[in-house]
């Protein structure tokens, strides 16, 4: 059994990538392991002031959402962080909150795979290349941890599309029972 961590950061109402991961939880869930999927969407998250007191303090001097979802992330096996694809790239929230995840840095952390999920209008492996290489900018500064791979609903792009595919549903589901 292993404790999975999935972070959904789209804003948007009946967002694609969201419905994706509800299936990868359920996935994840339905093979007996402990799993949880939270959202940006309710959360406070700003930005990074870059001071860099929090590799000294181990704490973020911003006070919000962040130090919640920084302990979950510390305490997971496993994270999977979703996004929707923009402009070729992770979505600045989810770059925001990578960011903000630095008091991890001088920390022991238990998370070994990550994972990236993503949706975008286009298809094709090619769509997610430089949104997977930003992620692994980060994986790179946590040498416990892996790129343990990616998952890409392609061909979605209005809101609450993902519900009505159902091939993507089930690929959904089935990537969260192979976490
Ligand atoms: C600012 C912005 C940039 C986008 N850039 C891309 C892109 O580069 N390639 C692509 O295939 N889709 C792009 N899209 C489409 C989204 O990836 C697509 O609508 C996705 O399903 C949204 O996921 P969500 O519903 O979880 O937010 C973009 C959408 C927005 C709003």
């Amino acid at each position: 059994m292993k404790n999975i961590l999935i972070i959904s950061t789209s804003m948007r109402n009946k967002s694609n990538s969201e419905i994706l991961a509800q299936q990868a939880l359920q996935g994840a869930l339905a093979i007996g392991n402990n799993a949880e999927l939270i959202t940006m969407k309710d959360k406070d998250i700003r930005f990074c002031k870059g001071c860099l007191a929090c590799q000294k303090t181990m704490k973020c001097v911003i006070k919000d959402d962040v130090s919640e979802i920084l302990e979950k992330v510390k305490a997971a096996d496993t994270v999977v962080f979703v996004t929707p694809i923009y402009y070729y790239e992770l979505s600045g929230q989810l770059k925001t909150l990578l960011d903000r995840l630095n008091p991890l840095y001088p920390q022991e952390y238990s998370f070994r795979d990550i994972y990236l999920m993503t949706t975008s209008a286009e298809e094709g492996d090619e769509v997610v290349e430089t949104a997977v290489g930003g992620l692994k900018g980060w994986i790179a500064c946590f040498e416990k941890a892996r790129f343990a791979g990616v998952f890409n609903g392609g061909g979605v792009n209005d809101a609450n599309e993902a519900s009505k595919r159902e091939e993507l549903l089930k690929a959904a589901r089935e990537f969260g029972k192979s976490l």
